[in-house]
């Protein structure tokens, strides 16, 4: 049994990180059982989600989307908010129940919040028939605990700074649009922020091995991918191979990948090359996610962010002068401790000045063992709330208003899906990643056609395929 430490996941040493290519495991035990999977969090957490599917159904399992219905239940958890945490908890009671009706039932939790000493302090307690709790390092090697799975808890949980896989397989959710990872883990401890903690050590994978895995993509034909990392701009780094990331971008781009997207991006590393490649290449998609997280400069420096407001500003519309038709969205947090009137007017003042084409929208909440979790905070709940409220119309004022730039005009449209909200339409993204529910055969699905926008709402947009007629 390994149990996580936060003060070992803290640390950073200059302990060389192992790239080590891995042979997935295969094994007929499980054939004709079911695998029940719910996933929370980030596009990290969903890219690990379809690894997950390979590896169990490389021991035989198949997948159900009914919890009952199933043998093997994994939850893949996210640590970023409370909230979070409590949706995992309030779920494994339901899990509990079913256990007591199907005792081989195997239950296994991954993800961030294994990476909690609380968490794992209390499944070990509160939640006995859980059976495996495996961290976010070593989900490898999921397939051989469950193969091994015991009554007895199995917890193995690494707080290494990490190492870099490589040969992992993944059973994709969509055959058109693909995660890449570029990189693991997190170096910036942002102080309200538990990712550094919960994934390690930043690790930039080797740029051939992305290459390899996006050519294999492409030639499945795949027609967008998006590279993953929580702060794609520092990619290479902690390298020492003398590239970054403006160079990985390029020679993706050189790919003839249709679609190429990438986040998040940290206004602190974002280079003027980067901005130029960007700019050089039309398959890489007029879309930068750029979270600002406040407006007030004092905020941002308790946060760590290592900006100021004036220098986020600078950058903004630096991005927007090189890349003219670019849709820029954002984070923000309200409440951080001792957040003032005056500096909530400052994020309040920002979102009018950028007009941001979206943003998320989250009330700050302290994670234990980060820096900020350990202020003293006067601001109470209810003006957090207040404040919340407030941000959100503001910023679905302007979601809507950029969006109503769309109307009457043609985009290109990937269509990927039924629409959600009709089933007789189809939907997909803009190459300015705006969600269209689209009137347009299924047929469609898997292609990029010119759509014709019919409406504009704060967080989609209505269209038609149009149609070419051609003059004779
Ligand atoms: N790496 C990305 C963000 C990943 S987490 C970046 O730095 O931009 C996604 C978002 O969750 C963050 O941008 C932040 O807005 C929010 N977040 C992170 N920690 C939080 C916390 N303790 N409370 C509230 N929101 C948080
Ligand atoms: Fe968290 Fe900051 Fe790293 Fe983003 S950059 S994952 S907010 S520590
Ligand atoms: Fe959550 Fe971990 Fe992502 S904490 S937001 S799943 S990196």
């Amino acid at each position: 049994m390994h149990l996580p430490n936060l003060k070992e996941a803290q640390k950073r040493t200059n302990k060389e990180v192992k790239h080590e290519t891995i042979k997935p495991l295969k094994s007929p035990k499980f054939q004709g059982q079911k695998f029940f999977l719910r996933t929370y969090g980030c596009q990290m957490n969903v890219h690990d989600s379809e690894n997950i599917k390979a590896i169990v159904s490389s021991l035989g399992f198949d997948e159900t989307t009914t919890l009952e219905e199933s043998d093997l239940v994994i939850l893949n958890t996210c640590a970023i908010r409370e909230n979070a945490h409590d949706k995992v908890f309030g779920y494994l009671g339901r899990i509990k129940h079913l256990k007591e009706t199907k005792p081989n039932l195997i239950v296994a939790i991954t993800g961030c919040m294994s990476q909690l000493e609380s968490v794992t302090n209390l499944i070990k307690t509160k939640y006995p028939f859980v059976n495996i709790v495996i961290g976010t390092h070593n989900l490898h090697l999921l397939g051989n605990f469950i193969l091994e799975a015991q009554k007895e808890q199995t917890i193995e949980v690494c707080s290494t700074e990490g190492d870099v896989y490589e040969g992992l397989e993944y059973n994709r959710d969509s055959k058109y649009s693909a995660w890449v990872n570029i990189m693991y883990g997190c170096d910036k401890f942002c102080t309200y922020c538990i990712v550094p903690y919960t994934r390690g050590k930043q690790r930039s994978r080797y740029m051939q091995d992305i290459l390899e895995e996006v050519n294999n993509l492409v030639a499945s034909g795949y027609l967008e991918i998006t590279l993953l990392g929580q702060n794609v701009n520092a990619y290479g780094k902690d390298l020492a191979e003398g590239y970054d990331f403006a160079d990985l971008l390029e020679k993706v781009a050189q790919t003839n990948i249709p679609r190429l997207r990438f986040v998040t991006s940290h206004p602190w590393d974002f280079t003027d090359k980067m901005l130029n490649v960007i700019a050089k290449y039309p398959n890489i998609m007029p879309y930068i996610h750029l979270p600002i997280q406040s407006g007030s400069s004092k905020i941002l420096k308790l946060m760590g962010r290592r900006y100021t407001k004036e220098e986020y500003l600078e950058l903004f519309n630096k991005i927007k002068k090189t890349i003219p038709n670019v849709c820029i969205t954002t984070d923000i947090i309200v409440g951080f401790p001792n957040e003032t009137e005056e500096d909530f007017q400052d994020t309040l003042d920002i979102v009018n000045t950028c007009q941001f084409d979206g943003a998320f929208t989250f009330i700050y909440s302290p994670r234990e063992g980060t820096p900020a979790s350990l202020i003293k905070d006067e601001i109470p709940l209810e003006v957090k709330e207040e404040r919340l409220k407030k941000l959100n119309e503001l910023v679905n004022f302007y979601s809507l208003k950029s969006n109503q730039k769309f109307l009457n005009k043609k985009v290109k449209v990937l269509i990927t899906d039924v629409s959600e909200k009709d089933a007789t339409k189809v939907c997909g993204y803009t190459e300015e990643f705006k969600l269209v529910n689209v009137e347009a055969p299924k047929s469609d699905i898997g292609k990029i056609i010119d759509v014709e926008i019919t409406d504009a709402k704060s967080f989609s947009l209505d269209g038609k395929k149009t149609i070419f007629i051609k003059n004779s």
